[in-house]
């Protein structure tokens, strides 16, 4: 058996490409450690937490529907997973659970990388979603001083629940609206986020007017499957730089590798590659 053992739990976790992730690491930087992935059922979490160190694991990844229901389950949290209220990296230290938020960090270093200086200058952003990634990266966007949020969403209650939570975060302004495709919906931002699984591959695409962006606007999705979803394509073709959600899976997984195996993993061009390569054979 391997020595060090990790895992990604959800329900379903089926279409997870994280166990690609970190084999491909555990591989190339030649560590005796095993990544797998595993279905726990909600009804079976607590179980799995009070049992995942018998069974030898020393940490894991942590996807819907059970990141909140982890946080509460941990006796250590880092500041990044208690502003979120969510975990999506668990790891033991002494036999207690311990638990990070590393979705925030991968949105940022992810952003950072595909468009460099996107915060300079960026007082406004428009935020699609109020689920959990919303709120993962509206964290991310007040630790970087953007000054004003707009969260759009499908529905009112959830959308209005963040924009009151999110008034406590160091915004000036925190503003929310239905999402719709009306002109308009959109007023001079400089950076758009797409947090909802519209776009997705089997999901109806996001219909949003874009030309209240600002002409310099960054326009990010963080889906990841199409690579390049229609909102991209649209926000390309006029000429806007954008960003998909490829990198933030790529970068949310470094500390957690960290953690569990001792080594920082590099986010490589050959890595990216590689889960491309698997994403199109599972569109073919
Ligand atoms: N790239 C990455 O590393 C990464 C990391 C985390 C998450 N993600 C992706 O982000 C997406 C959202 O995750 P989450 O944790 O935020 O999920 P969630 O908590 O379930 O929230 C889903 C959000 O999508 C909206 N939505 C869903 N279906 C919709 C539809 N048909 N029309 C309009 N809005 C719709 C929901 O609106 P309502 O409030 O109206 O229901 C809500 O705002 C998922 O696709 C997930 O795979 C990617």
């Amino acid at each position: 058996m391997p020595t060090r053992r990790a895992f990604v739990i959800g329900y379903p976790v089926k279409h997870s490409r994280s166990p690609l992730i970190h084999n491909f690491w555990l591989k190339k930087y030649d560590i005796d450690g095993s990544y797998i992935k595993l279905e726990v059922l909600p009804e079976k979490l607590g179980e799995f937490l009070v049992e995942m160190q018998g069974h030898g694991y020393c940490g894991g990844n942590v996807t819907l529907p059970h990141k909140e229901k982890v946080y509460s389950a941990c006796v250590f949290t880092t500041a990044m997973a208690q502003k979120v209220g969510a975990v999506n990296t668990l790891w033991l230290e002494n036999g207690h659970i311990c638990g990070d938020n590393t979705d925030v960090t991968g949105f940022l270093a992810n952003l950072d990388a595909e468009a460099p200086g996107w915060d300079v200058d960026c007082s406004s952003a428009a935020v699609i979603g109020a689920g959990g990634a919303a709120r993962a990266i509206l964290v991310g966007l007040a630790e970087r001083n953007i000054a004003e949020v707009k969260i759009l969403n499908r529905s009112a209650d959830r959308m209005q629940a963040l924009v009151e939570e999110a008034r406590n975060w160091g915004f000036r302004k925190v503003s929310g609206r239905l999402l719709d495709d009306k002109p308009g919906v959109l007023s001079g931002e400089a950076l758009l986020v797409n947090t909802t699984s519209l776009g997705m591959v089997g999901q109806p695409r996001l219909t949003i007017d874009l030309g209240g962006l600002r002409e310099r606007a960054v326009v990010s999705d963080i889906i990841y499957a199409p690579l390049e979803t229609e909102l991209l394509a649209d926000a390309r073709a006029r000429g806007h730089r954008i960003s998909s959600g490829l990198g933030m899976l790529l970068h949310q997984a470094a500390p957690g590798f960290e953690r569990w195996f001792g080594v920082r993993p590099v986010v490589s061009e050959e890595l990216r590659e590689f889960i491309i390569e698997d994403l199109r054979r599972a569109q073919s």
